[in-house]
């Protein structure tokens, strides 16, 4: 198993170094790759709006280029009431890089958890698999 409020922790120090300059909306990740080791992330906004990367994907991208390819959990905190749940495009990219198999642990503004498999949030979806002859 692996240390949950360590990763909640991490996600929230994360949160603090996001950089929402136009929506105001802070966001923090932390990914857990199968070594122990975590990769934090933040949403980082643009000018070009467009150009605007989640939190899931800074922490994502920092993993694989550190060399990691195998993950167990993904942590994610906003300012939020509800649980805050990672949006479509990050969805798909953490099932590319990380697998449907990691825990995706939600946090909402009373501290409490829910954990839920990448898997059951993006059921029926695009892959690798599709792209192979
Ligand atoms: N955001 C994330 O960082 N992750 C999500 O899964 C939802 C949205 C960021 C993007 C943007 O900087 C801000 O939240 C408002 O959409």
């Amino acid at each position: 198993m692996y240390n949950v409020k360590e990763l909640i922790q991490k996600a929230i120090e994360a949160k603090s170094k996001a950089l929402p300059i136009y929506s105001n909306f802070h966001v923090g990740a932390a990914l857990l790759s199968d070594d122990g080791k975590i990769y934090q992330g933040a949403n980082i906004e643009n000018s070009s709006y467009s150009l605007t990367i989640c939190a899931e994907r800074t922490a994502a991208f920092a993993a694989i280029l550190d060399g990691k390819r195998k993950f167990k959990a993904i942590a994610l905190v906003g300012d939020t009431d509800d649980y805050l749940p990672p949006c479509g495009a990050c969805r798909q990219v953490l099932s590319d890089l990380c697998g449907k198999e990691i825990d995706v642990i939600l946090v909402n503004g009373k501290d409490e958890t829910k954990t839920v498999k990448l898997g059951e949030l993006l059921p029926y979806s695009f892959g690798e698999e599709f792209l192979k002859k």
